[in-house]
């Protein structure tokens, strides 16, 4: 495989003397893993070289554009730390975590399609508070008060009793609580479905909010001209017995950011929900006193597939 163009040619602005000087590098380095003892790892390992040297040569890298490549990973590395995480935005802002979640959660139809998932994020906190049925994980999040109920069911239309069911979010004014310095917890908890797979609890109508962009990958995204605004959404994890685990969001039909474009590509049609806006004083579901405010009830049935064995 001399060739290091798209269409996998020899590049047209090299000889093939060049050429065959490259190749011969890029050979010696696979055959370098040869003899990794764990299949995967060596497929891993040699795969990952043909396709950075495929890059490199396709591209025709300057040193100084492999160097700033460098300084870019280097400063990845030196801004994570356990809660900022560079490389999963990175990851993110690449479609690789999409295309990654799109690999090992190919779509599963039994009677009904399973819903499909989307990109996990960095806000998840294991242990967010319980609530009960119908309850508030706004926690004095700021934002519009949200009604969401739906049933998990499988995918063969039985309820799923006790489905547990994560959301978080984050709040008006775009930011998850643990991005604030002052350990609240707000704007997340869990839940179980009931004996029919019912569930229902009071969230806020989500808003549009930039992914963190002050560090190597927000300036990356600002010298591309791309926005690091995400399209608003709502987050869920949903586990029960013998079904998958779901990791997806719920998004809001009519938000203009979706049609601008998600910046980590998560946004799937079957995943924009209707969230129907209430006037000040419509009466709510469980006659909950909002004290005159507006606000919004959506439905997000969710349908798990079969746990992989
Ligand atoms: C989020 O949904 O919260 C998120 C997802 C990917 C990168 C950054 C934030
Ligand atoms: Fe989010």
């Amino acid at each position: 495989m001399p060739g290091t163009t798209q269409a996998n040619q020899p590049h047209p602005s090299i000889s093939p003397e060049q050429a065959a000087v490259e190749q011969q590098l890029v050979d010696t380095v696979v055959a370098s893993f040869d003899k990794t003892e764990d299949p995967r790892l060596k497929q891993l390992m040699q795969a990952l070289t043909r396709h950075l040297h495929n890059f490199v040569r396709e591209v025709r890298l300057t040193e100084d554009e492999w160097t700033a490549g460098i300084e870019f990973l280097t400063a990845s590395g030196h801004i994570t730390d356990d809660k900022r995480q560079e490389f999963i935005l990175l990851s993110d802002v690449l479609g690789l975590s999409m295309q990654t979640i799109a690999i090992n959660n190919p779509a599963y139809t039994g009677a009904a399609a399973a819903t499909e998932a989307t990109v996990f994020g960095p806000f998840f906190v294991a242990d967010a508070p319980e609530i009960p049925l119908g309850g508030d994980i706004a926690g004095g999040a700021a934002g519009r008060p949200c009604w969401v109920e739906g049933t998990v069911t499988d995918t063969e239309g039985r309820p799923v009793p006790g489905a547990r069911i994560e959301v978080w979010e984050a709040d008006e004014d775009g930011f998850y609580d643990v991005q604030y310095t002052d350990q609240r917890v707000a704007g997340r908890a869990h839940l179980f479905a009931d004996e029919n797979g019912k569930y229902s609890f009071w969230g806020l109508t989500p808003t549009p909010y930039p992914i963190p962009h002050d560090g190597p990958v927000g300036k990356m995204l600002e010298s591309v001209g791309r926005s690091p605004v995400r399209a608003s959404h709502l987050h869920f994890m949903v586990t029960a017995d013998g079904l998958r685990t779901l990791v997806t969001h719920i998004f809001v039909e009519g938000d203009p950011q979706i049609e601008i474009g998600d910046s980590v590509f998560g946004v799937k049609d079957s995943l924009i929900k209707d969230f129907t806006e209430q006037p000040a004083g419509t009466p709510t579901p469980d006659g909950r006193d909002l004290g005159g405010q507006a606000w919004a009830r959506t439905r997000f049935d969710v349908i798990l597939a079969p746990a992989r064995n």
